[in-house]
């Protein structure tokens, strides 16, 4: 029988509909191989025009909207004329907020012919997963502006990091590092200058530590892990760190695997009491929209990933081997690896992959 999967799709704004509709090819022909599923795609016009149109991203109620769905798929949301925390908060935030998607998982691996920056780095050598915590601390929303334009104006940005979201994160990272072969976890943290969220952060990683002997851990401060990812990529795994410590650490993470265009991320309510939601980590890069030359390697990916959350995980397999096939083939490469692939040459090249894995 054909397992049937609901599926929002958000392409958003910029790049996001040229990656997220060559995702739903590669899905399209991927349960049509396979016939073990379909994907009941449902696709939502929220972002930066819906704004221009009608004063919001997305409707009042939009996160309420996707809870009968098993999964979203997103885009990127981001437009020149439209102020990025207003773009960001209307729709990304309000939907990972909103959901309780609270746990961020950023694979970064280098792929198959993709070259790292990093000298003599291989596939093999740089293998990690980023744990962001995606409810609080820094983006938490906590803080405001007063005497506007006045000389003495203060913005105040506040942290909120709560037992609950530092606990419930650690141990959805300490179990991630427990099931990769090498069970590694390293806690980011800067608690000698956040003396008090971070601290909490790190008293509460110890605590969480004791449930997980069977995983080896470490404690790094966030700027010098940016010098041990650049320097000794090999000694780390699975990474935990906060919602804006995580966001910097995995666009570097991105760079080192060979370009922002390939990294993919998850959105997770582990508990599965809401959807969770799929998208490359990249923006809607206004530079080369429109083009067709949108690298759709971290939309694959994304997708990989929530075949694997629905339960798919065969055809995750299948499409994560085409993906390295494709970027293995000088010939099917986008600019931002080199090549001078379309977006829609490297999508029919991953179809091709697909066909001749059968
Ligand atoms: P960006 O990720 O959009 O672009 C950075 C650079 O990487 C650009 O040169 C772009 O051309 C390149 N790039 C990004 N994705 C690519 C792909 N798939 N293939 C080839 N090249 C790619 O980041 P930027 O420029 O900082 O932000 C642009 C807009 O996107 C802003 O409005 C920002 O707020 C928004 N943004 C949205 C995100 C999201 O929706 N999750 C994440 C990051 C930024
Ligand atoms: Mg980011």
């Amino acid at each position: 029988m054909t397992r049937i999967h609901r599926i929002a799709a958000i392409p958003g704004d910029g790049i996001g509909p040229e990656v997220v509709d060559a995702a739903l090819i590669a899905l399209d022909h991927l349960s049509r191989q396979t016939n073990a599923f379909r994907l009941e795609v449902d696709r939502f016009d929220w972002g930066s025009e819906r704004y221009r149109r009608e004063g919001a991203l997305m409707p009042e109620d939009g996160a309420r909207q996707l809870l009968p769905y098993d999964a979203i798929l997103f885009g990127a949301v981001g437009a020149p004329d439209v102020p990025d925390h207003v773009t960001l908060w209307g729709l990304r935030l309000a939907i990972c907020q909103g959901l309780d998607q609270y746990a961020n998982v950023r694979p970064t691996r280098i792929l198959p012919g993709i070259s790292s920056p990093l000298e003599g780095i291989g596939p093999g050598d740089l293998d990690w997963v980023i744990v962001r915590e995606n409810s609080e601390g820094e983006y938490a929303g906590q803080g405001g502006r007063s005497h506007r334009g006045r000389p003495h104006e203060i913005a105040t940005e506040t942290a909120i990091f709560t037992r609950t979201g530092v606990e419930r994160i650690m141990r959805f990272a300490f179990t991630l590092a427990r099931s990769r072969p090498r069970k590694r976890l390293t806690v980011v943290t800067k608690s000698n200058a956040q003396r008090y969220g971070l601290v909490l952060w790190d008293e509460i990683a110890a605590e969480v530590a004791t449930e997980f002997p069977d995983v080896t851990w470490d404690k790094m401060l966030v700027d010098a892990m940016t010098v041990r990812m650049t320097l000794d990529p090999k000694s780390l795994d699975t990474i935990v760190a906060t919602n804006l410590h995580a966001d910097i650490l995995s666009d570097l993470a991105a760079a080192l695997a060979g370009s922002i265009g390939i990294a993919p991320t998850a959105n997770l309510n582990p508990e599965r009491r809401t959807p969770s939601m799929f998208e490359p980590i990249h923006g809607s890069a206004f530079d080369i929209t429109g083009k067709g030359v949108a690298n759709p390697v971290g939309t694959f990916w994304s997708a990989a990933m929530m075949l694997e959350h629905l339960g798919e995980d065969e055809a995750a397999a299948r499409l994560m081997r085409a993906v390295e096939a494709v970027t293995a083939d000088p010939a099917a490469r986008t600019p931002d690896l080199g090549g001078t692939a379309t977006t829609a040459q490297m999508t029919e090249r991953l179809c091709a992959a697909l066909d001749a894995k059968d």
